[in-house]
C-alpha cells in the first residue's frame, strides 16, 4: 500500500472494536438491527482490504459478554446476523484463502448455531493469506479467568514448572495468533469495553468518531497511515535519542 508516492508500514495484525451500528440507524430512524445489518457490509469490506493490502490477522469484535444484556430481540437478530454472515460469505472466504477462528464463550448459543460455526471453521482451516477472528460472547476478563482455571487443573495434575508469560498465552482462546499491532474502535468512545485485555498490552490504539457503519476502506487506509508514521518503542529508548 502507498500513501503519497511513499510505501507504507503494514500492521500484520489489526484488531477493530465495531462500535456505532445503533447510532447509526438512530440517526436514520431505522431499528438497531438495521445499523448491524449495515455494519456486516463494512465487516465484509474490511476483511477485503485487509487480505488485498497484506493484513495476515484480522480481528473483529462482533458481540461482547455484556452485550447479552441487550433486548432479546437485538441479541437474536446479531445471532442471525452472524449465521448469515457465515453462510454467506464462506464460498468468497474460501476462494480467497481466509481462514476463520472463532473466539469467546460459545456456550450460551444455541446447538445449532455453534455447529455451523465449527463448520466454517472447518471449511476455512485450509487459509493462508488472512486469518479472520471473530470476538464473539467474548470478554477479555473472561478469556484471563479462564486460563487461570485451566493452568489451575494442570497444576493439581502436578505438571506445572513455571507460569511464564509464554506458558499463560497457551491457554488463551487463540494461542496461536500474535498480538495485535494496532487497534481501532470507531463510534467516538476512547474505551476497551473489556476487549483484548491481555493481548493489548503494547498494541497503538487508534480511535475515530466514524460509526462502524461508515467505516469504508477508505477510513481502514487513513488508521493504517497514521499507525504507520507511529515510532514503537517497547519500553526502550526510541530511534535517535
Ligand atoms: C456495536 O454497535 C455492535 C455491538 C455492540 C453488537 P452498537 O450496537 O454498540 O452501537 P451504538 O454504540 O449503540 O451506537
Ligand atoms: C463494544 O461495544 C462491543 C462491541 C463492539 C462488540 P459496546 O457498545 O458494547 O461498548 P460500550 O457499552 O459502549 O462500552
Ligand atoms: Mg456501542
Amino acid at each position: 500500500m502507498e500513501s503519497g508516492g511513499k510505501k507504507i508500514k503494514i500492521p500484520d495484525h489489526v484488531a477493530i472494536i465495531m462500535d456505532g451500528n445503533g447510532r447509526w440507524a438512530q440517526l436514520r430512524g431505522l431499528p438497531r438491527l438495521a445499523g448491524h445489518r449495515e455494519g456486516v457490509k463494512r465487516a465484509r469490506e474490511a476483511v477485503e482490504f485487509s487480505y488485498r493490502n497484506g493484513i495476515k490477522y484480522l480481528t473483529l469484535f462482533a458481540f461482547s459478554t455484556e452485550n447479552w444484556q441487550r433486548p432479546r430481540e437485538e441479541v437474536e437478530g446479531i445471532i442471525q446476523l452472524l449465521r448469515e454472515y457465515l453462510r454467506k460469505e464462506l464460498p468468497d472466504l474460501k476462494e480467497n484463502r481466509v481462514k476463520l477462528k472463532v473466539i469467546g464463550d460459545l456456550t450460551p448459543l444455541p446447538e445449532e448455531v455453534r455447529r455451523e460455526i465449527e463448520t466454517a471453521e472447518e471449511e476455512l482451516k485450509e487459509g493462508d493469506r488472512l486469518t479472520l477472528i471473530v470476538a464473539f460472547s467474548y470478554g477479555g476478563r473472561q478469556e484471563i479467568i479462564r486460563a487461570v482455571k485451566k493452568i489451575v487443573s494442570e497444576c493439581k495434575n502436578g505438571t506445572v514448572q513455571n507460569i511464564s508469560e509464554e506458558y499463560f498465552r497457551k491457554f488463551l482462546f487463540a494461542p496461536e495468533i500474535p498480538d495485535p499491532d494496532l487497534l481501532i474502535r470507531t463510534g467516538g468512545e476512547q474505551r476497551i469495553s473489556n476487549f483484548l485485555l491481555f493481548q493489548i498490552a503494547y498494541t497503538e490504539l487508534y480511535f475515530t468518531k466514524t460509526l462502524w457503519p461508515d467505516f469504508t476502506s477508505e477510513e481502514f487506509k487513513r488508521a493504517i497511515e497514521d499507525y504507520s508514521r507511529r515510532e514503537r518503542r517497547f519500553g526502550r529508548v526510541g530511534k535517535g535519542k
